[in-house]
């Protein structure tokens, strides 16, 4: 049997319930780790599916709203209870698929301020309560989930976009101010990928899809399954000398 690469880690997973979590969910616990899904959606289901095929106590969903930072510091603190210190977190949840197209002289003040409270002020609190046990440990792997359209621009969604490219920022500041603790802190940038969620959004689909498409090298759509190898790359020993960097994953849209 080989072996696994996250054997003995533990991970907290925001927004793991729908969409793209779901397939990031298994595949940390399918690696060993023992996994915290942060959601507002519920994600009781698929942590007893995932418990059900490793037989272990694998994977445990907390109703958790990132924006909020009292229920990031206890959802962290049952965690802990849980399964101990945390060795992983990656930051996945956003306001994202529900979005329509809007334009930016229309888009609404609190529409804005909703995008940026989760998408931008949930991975820094997320980060304020789960770091400080990294650096007691010496060690951790924090994954930022960015977007290849903070590199290229998408029209409508300019609170979207921004958020996204606030998280290639947040990485870098993180990578120089905590790599002296040795953690690891990195950013997974895909192209557009045809989540549950996203499939479900048709006006995002007739605006994106085709035209995304045809911006690829590979000419092809991508799916939750093409981010699992970079995911678990950036949360491994794997990529134990990298820090500050993103990884896209697009199918060559952005960068060549
Ligand atoms: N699907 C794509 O084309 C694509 C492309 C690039 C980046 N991404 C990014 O990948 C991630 C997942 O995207 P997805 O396609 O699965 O879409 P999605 O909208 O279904 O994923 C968002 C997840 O975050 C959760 N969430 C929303 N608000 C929350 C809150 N306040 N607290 C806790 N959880 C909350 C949702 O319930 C959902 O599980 C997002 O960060 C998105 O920006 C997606």
């Amino acid at each position: 049997m080989t072996s696994r690469k996250l054997e003995g880690k533990v991970a907290i997973l925001t927004g793991g319930a729908r969409g793209i979590g779901v397939h990031y969910s298994r595949a940390l616990a399918q690696e060993g780790a023992r996994v915290a899904i942060f959601d507002l959606a519920d994600g009781e289901n698929l942590a007893a599916d995932i418990n059900s095929v490793e037989g272990r106590d694998a994977a445990r969903f907390f109703r958790v709203d990132v924006s909020d930072e009292s229920a990031v510091r206890a959802g962290i603190a049952s965690v802990a209870a849980w399964a101990g210190d945390v060795g992983i977190l990656v930051n996945n949840a956003a306001v994202f698929a529900t979005l329509g197209d809007v334009r930016v002289t229309e888009l609404d003040v609190d529409l804005w301020d909703k995008v940026m409270a989760v998408n931008v002020r949930g991975p820094f609190l997320m980060v304020k309560h789960v770091a400080p046990m990294m650096i007691g440990k010496g060690a951790g792997k924090i994954v930022n989930i960015s977007s290849g359209s903070a590199y290229k621009g998408l029209a409508f969604m300019s609170h979207y976009v921004t958020s996204k490219g606030a998280m290639l920022g947040f990485t870098r500041a993180l990578a120089r101010e905590l790599g002296a603790h040795n953690l690891n802190i990195n950013s997974l940038a895909p192209g557009l990928i045809m989540s549950d969620s996203i499939s479900a959004n048709q006006e995002h689909l007739d605006t994106n899809r085709d035209r995304v498409v045809a911006s690829r090298a590979l000419k092809r759509d991508g799916y939750p399954e093409d981010l699992l190898g970079g995911l678990i790359f950036l949360c491994s020993s794997d990529s134990d000398f990298m820090t500050g960097q993103t990884l896209l994953v697009d199918g060559g849209s952005v960068n060549i």
